[in-house]
């Protein structure tokens, strides 16, 4: 019993002596925080226009690339949604593209693009799949416009994929359709042999 009792009053004393450190150890002023500077749009009386805001250097000239090309972001032009990627098409594009995809819509569209992803496995609805005709027959700036505005109980993934990473994805998504529906003709005749290998056809 007696030993029992000097085991809880241990227990406190090292809890309080972690509390103490952990209050010690931990930064306490808040000076970073309190240091002088402009809050956003803040009044100055040190420009002689009066604002702490600074206008841009002369010439300056934005990366975003949105900000000078507005087809490219919202990926319509005066026609509606775009037929065509408004940037080359480069095996590098399509594995960006494909990493995204991967990352962002698979959960849902699944790695096959046919709709049955992992969420969908646990009750999610479905979307249609990226091989039904109406949606091979899509413009890609269609799915572009899916991931810029969102679609029907889909959101918008602005917020979270840049347009460059859009683009990339919208790109994949049509590969992903071709991978469908490719023939041995669409495979380039240097690895034709060696798929046709692979598939046990011929040794
Ligand atoms: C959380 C699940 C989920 C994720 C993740 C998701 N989607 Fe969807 N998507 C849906 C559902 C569900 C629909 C159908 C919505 C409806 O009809 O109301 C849909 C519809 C679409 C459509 C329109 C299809 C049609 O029938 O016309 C496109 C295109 C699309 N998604 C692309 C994407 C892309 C690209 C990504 C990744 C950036 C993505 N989705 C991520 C669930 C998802």
């Amino acid at each position: 019993m007696r030993r029992e009792r000097s085991t809880t009053w241990r227990n406190i004393a090292s809890s309080c002596g972690i509390i103490f450190l952990t209050l010690a150890l931990s930064a306490c002023g808040r000076n970073m925080f309190d240091q002088p500077k402009a809050e956003l749009y803040e009044a100055s009386p040190y420009f002689s226009d009066g604002s702490s805001a600074r206008p841009l250097v002369e010439g300056t000239v934005s990366r975003q690339r949105g900000s000078i090309d507005a087809t490219y972001v919202s990926g319509q032009d005066e026609n509606g949604l775009l037929s065509e990627l408004p940037i080359p098409v480069s095996l590098g594009l399509l594995q960006r593209g494909q990493e995204r995809y991967n990352i962002y819509c698979s959960p849902c569209h699944n790695y096959s693009g046919d709709g049955q992803g992992m969420i969908v496995q646990r009750g999610f609805p479905s979307p249609t799949s990226f091989h039904d005709q109406r949606l091979r027959d899509a413009t890609v700036g269609y799915f572009y416009n899916a991931m810029t505005n969102g679609f029907g109980r889909m959101l918008s993934y602005a917020s979270r994929i840049p347009p460059e990473d859009r683009w990339a994805i919208a790109a994949y998504i049509r590969a992903l359709q071709l991978s469908q529906y490719a023939t041995l003709e669409d495979v380039p005749e240097d690895i034709r042999l060696e798929l046709l290998q692979s598939q046990g056809a011929i040794r």
